[in-house]
């Protein structure tokens, strides 16, 4: 299967681009793109000689603008995927109709519950038991797209949110890179419904679990 190509936006710290970046993934990762200049992940990916832009939302003056600038910046590469990686901006309507389908994006809580931020300090006011991580697709629905996977945590007794954001960040480490393999194996089918299918997965497979909560 040829590699595809891939564009990976983040706004700070770049642990799930780096998780992406050492998975040996069948994808060329064309470039690193921040709304941030002193995004953390910037360095990293220069580190690992991956080209890096960046396209600072304070210098536009609304959000259609620098959705164009983004996209422009995108569309230079012609990705087959976008892979939005802790990126904190919302995208516009347009953008997304733009790119739908080939717009992934993490979320740190098992959606439908908790979305938008400070998921892990909702999840221990919520009193859940169970918590954890979502890859889906993108739509105009902010953190309502297609569920591609999922993986859940228990929530332990004395947890913070320091704890428990460390705990989901290991099975987004693992579940993100996961999701990207089967775009790449073109595996993922987004059936009429708005729901993913993956192509010759055994059952649950994009259910996975921590071993703790097993
Ligand atoms: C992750 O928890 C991700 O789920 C959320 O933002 C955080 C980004 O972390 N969207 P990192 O920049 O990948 O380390």
């Amino acid at each position: 299967m040829a590699e595809k190509t891939v564009v990976i936006l983040i706004s700070g710290r770049g642990s799930n681009m780096e998780a992406i970046l050492r998975a040996q993934l069948p994808i060329r990762v064309a470039c690193v793109i921040s709304n941030e200049p002193d995004a953390r992940g910037l360095a990293t990916a220069r580190a690992q000689n991956v080209a890096t832009a960046v396209v600072p939302h304070r210098d536009f003056r609304d959000r259609a603008a620098f959705d164009a600038a983004l996209a422009a910046s995108i569309d230079s590469h012609q990705p087959d995927l976008i892979v939005l990686a802790g990126f904190m901006r919302i995208l516009t309507d347009g953008f997304i109709a733009r790119h739908e389908g080939r717009l992934m994006n993490i979320h740190p809580s098992l959606l439908p519950a908790f979305p938008g931020l400070h998921t892990h300090r909702h999840a221990l006011a919520a009193g859940v038991r169970i918590h954890g991580c979502t890859v889906h697709f993108v739509t105009s629905a902010v953190d309502r797209g297609p569920i591609i996977v999922q993986a859940a945590v228990p929530v332990l007794p004395g947890d913070s949110e320091e704890t428990l954001s460390a705990r989901v960040l290991r099975e987004e480490h693992r579940i993100y890179p996961q999701a990207i393999r089967w775009f790449c194996d073109g595996r993922l089918r987004l059936s009429p419904d708005g729901k993913v299918a993956i192509e010759g997965a055994r059952a649950n497979e994009n259910a996975l679990r921590s071993s703790a909560v097993e």
